[in-house]
Formats: C-alpha cells, sequence, structure tokens
C-alpha cells in the first residue's frame, strides 16, 4: 500500500467511524405486510437504515393486529421482546404496567411533542406522564370506498345516508355486481359494525355506547337498529367473504367486480399502489349517514427497554424519524393515513388525505371526533374482543335476533371489566 492508498483508506474508515461508533440495530413488530401497507413500512425502514442502522423486519400478517399481538406476547415473555412494536391506544397503558418500556422523552423534548401533537394523541403515548410511544398517523375508520364506473355501469348513485347505501347496494346486485366487498373475519366484521354504529347512534351515542360502555345505550333501541343493519349488510356479500382478507376485498372493488367496501382508509394503500387516483379512479366517501364523525385510529410504536446502549441509539433514532415532516410525508401518503403532526404541509397529498384532515379537525372541535372501537383505541382489547365475538357470532347467523344481540353485547362487555 503506497502513502496515497494508506491516507486514503484511513480518511474513509474515520469518515465512517461516527456512524460505526453508534450503529445499532431496531427489531419492528408490525402486521403492514399487504401490499400497499408494505410500501409504507419500507419508507420507515429506508430511512432508519440511512441514519447507519441495521433494520430486522418482525412483521406478522394479519389484518388488525390480531396474530401480531399473539406473538409479541410470547416475545415479551420470554424476556426478549422486539425493540418496537406497534401497540394501539389502551393497551399502551397495560404494557407501561408491566414495566417493560422505555421512555423517549428526550427525543420528545428535543422534538417538541407535546406542541407538534394534537393533546388526544400525545396523552395516549405517555405512561405515567413519560412518552413510552411514538405516534405513527391518523386512520380514519368511517369510510367507504367506492369504483365509479361500477356505479355507474350499475345506475347507482354514491349514498350519504344509510337509506340510499342499501338502495345503491341494490342497483349493484340487480346488476350482476358483488354489492359490498368484505372479509368475513371478526376485526372486519367488527368495522362494518361501528361504521353503522357511528351512522345510527351519532358521535355522541357511539361515545355513550362504546367509550362509556353506559348499559341503557348498549341494550337500547337504536343498538338494536345498528343490528338489524348489520344483518342486512349480509345480503349483499358474496358467497366467498368467510376469511376473505381486507386488501382481497380491496381488490375486487379495485377490479371492478364489486361496487363498494366499508372499510378504514389502510385501504387506500392498495388503490394507490394499484397506481388509482383518487377523486378520478375511486371515490371515498364518509360511512353514509356518519359525516361530521371521525372514528380515528392511530398507529404507534411503543418501545421496550433495552440494554445495549447502541440498540438504544438506534430505537431513539426511530422515534426521531418517525416525527420528522419527511417521514410523515412519505409513509403516510403510502398507508392512506394522515400525518400525525398538526403542522404538516398537505399541498402534495390526495384528495381524500385533504378531505380527511380537514375532517379531523373540524370534527375535534365538534365532538365528533372518537376513538375506534375496532380498532383498540376506545377500549382495552377485552372488550374489543368481547363486541367482536358477539358481532361475528351476530353475522354468521341469518336468522340472530337484534334486540338479543343488544343485550348480548351489554353483557358480554360486563364480563370483561
Ligand atoms: C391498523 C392499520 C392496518 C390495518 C389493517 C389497523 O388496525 O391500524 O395500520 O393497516 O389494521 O391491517
Amino acid at each position: 500500500m503506497n502513502a496515497i492508498t494508506r491516507l486514503a483508506t484511513a480518511v474513509s474508515l474515520a469518515s465512517l467511524l461516527p456512524l460505526a461508533a453508534h450503529a445499532g440495530e431496531v427489531e419492528v413488530l408490525h402486521w403492514w405486510t399487504s401490499g400497499g401497507e408494505k410500501r409504507a413500512a419500507d419508507t420507515l425502514q429506508k430511512l432508519v437504515e440511512e441514519k447507519g442502522h441495521t433494520w430486522k423486519d418482525f412483521a406478522v400478517a394479519g389484518g388488525g393486529g390480531e396474530a401480531a399481538m399473539t406473538v409479541l406476547k410470547t416475545r415479551a415473555v420470554s424476556g426478549n421482546p422486539p425493540a418496537a412494536a406497534q401497540i394501539k391506544g389502551p393497551d399502551i397503558q397495560e404494557w407501561g404496567e408491566l414495566g417493560l418500556l422505555t421512555d423517549l422523552n428526550e427525543v420528545a423534548t428535543e422534538q417538541k411533542w407535546d406542541s407538534l401533537l394534537p393533546k388526544q394523541v400525545a396523552d395516549v403515548m405517555k405512561y405515567d406522564g413519560d412518552y413510552v410511544a411514538v405516534p405513527i398517523n391518523v386512520h380514519r375508520v368511517n369510510w367507504l370506498w367506492i369504483n365509479p364506473e361500477v356505479f355507474a355501469k350499475a345506475g347507482a348513485t354514491p349514498p350519504t345516508t344509510l337509506e340510499e347505501f342499501f338502495a345503491a347496494a341494490d342497483k349493484l346486485k340487480a346488476a350482476g355486481f358483488i354489492a359490498i366487498a368484505h372479509g368475513g373475519q371478526p376485526w372486519q366484521d367488527g368495522t362494518v359494525f361501528e361504521d353503522l354504529a357511528f351512522s345510527i347512534l351519532g358521535a355522541d351515542g357511539y361515545r355513550k355506547a362504546f367509550v362509556e360502555q353506559d348499559k341503557a345505550t348498549l341494550t337500547g333501541a337504536k343498538m338494536t337498529e345498528v343490528f338489524a343493519a348489520l344483518q342486512k349488510v349480509r345480503g349483499y356479500i358474496d358467497a366467498d367473504a368467510a376469511g376473505r382478507d381486507w386488501n382481497t376485498a380491496a381488490g375486487l372493488v379495485i377490479n371492478g367486480k364489486a361496487g363498494m367496501q366499508i372499510m378504514g382508509d389502510w385501504a387506500k394503500s392498495e388503490w394507490t399502489a394499484a397506481g388509482k387516483v383518487a377523486g378520478q379512479d375511486y371515490q371515498c366517501l364518509p360511512f353514509p349517514g356518519s359525516q361530521g364523525s371521525f372514528a380515528y385510529n392511530i398507529d404507534s410504536l411503543a418501545m421496550f427497554k433495552l440494554s445495549n446502549a447502541d440498540n438504544r441509539k438506534a430505537q431513539e433514532d426511530l422515534a426521531r424519524t418517525i416525527m420528522e415532516p419527511e417521514f410523515q410525508q412519505f409513509f403516510n401518503q403510502n398507508k392512506g393515513s394522515i400525518p400525525v403532526r398538526l403542522d404538516q404541509d398537505m399541498s402534495t397529498f390526495d384528495a381524500c388525505a385533504q378531505a380527511s384532515m380537514k375532517d379531523f379537525k373540524e370534527a375535534a372541535a365538534s365532538g365528533g371526533l372518537q376513538p375506534s372501537l375496532a380498532h383498540g383505541m376506545a377500549a382495552s382489547s377485552y372488550v374489543q374482543g368481547a363486541v367482536f365475538d358477539v358481532v361475528t357470532n351476530f353475522f354468521n347467523d341469518p336468522k340472530a335476533d337484534p334486540a338479543r344481540a343488544a343485550q348480548q353485547l351489554a353483557a358480554a362487555i360486563e364480563a370483561v371489566q
């Protein structure tokens, strides 16, 4: 090696040192495995790797995340949790109580999370006053996704009320399309049930039922109406719906086999991945009758205690990256959600995301902003599971009695409180 080569080698090694000295590994548990979701998750991986760290992907397939949570519990019990895991809503408190989560206060202070985040969001991310999780986005659950070409072929009109919704479904069905693309899995049944509850009970009634778990509301006449509407929906899904994944259901609408899908805006990630344009190739409508309500679902990564200093640094950089505007833009444009930062520039977002941000702010001011039960924001996973059981059993039994189901709902919730 001559002097120049030696010098060049020394210089290039030295320039690597600051990075290498702090490079760690970050293992991230999530369930973003559909085509669209993966594109979003990849943006996070790329930005973390650009900071010099190694990304260890811990993806557990299964919409809604039930399977991922089961795997996480096993890993945590064996004393080997990942650095970060997608844990949401009130469940963050449960993991905090177990003493397994680490605090992110230093990063939060440096990036001023308290002033960047809506207070409602910040509170969910804190355990005992410390930030233990970083919020990623805001998903809206009460959406209806429509293929306008299919609607036109069937002579159907995009609905704004529940009555119009069923009228459109009749037209789609009569024209030989699958009216409602559905996947028969408990969390998807629960998502449809929740949207119907927003439409029929209103935001206030929804809050009484699922946030306050008020017995009179849970067993009231309006709740019976919600179950009756759910039973009606069943008449518009196809025979192969049982067990179908949500992204396959989205594919039916994208490919023109079905007219509409009731789903949160992660469904948009599939349209985006298919190269379709919002407002042109597809329409996003607030679920009929739930205009003014915003059922929020916030994805967040909770951080586990780590002993290795470099991995801890990687974990902090992961949190730091998530709150940066660049990530908020790329991730959310692929994921279908809106940024969690209130100051984000929305000009590069599509029509659905812009409508969502506007509705989010308006709903926050009017009381229409309510946590999604089906996506673990309104109550513990025990209450969520109890509701799913009642809803799915009801949905799968065409002869079930709606009034009886409302009674069962209240009893099931009471049993797990
Ligand atoms: C999560 C989303 C995810 C969806 C489907 C929801 O509960 O919040 O991030 O895309 O489930 O898996």
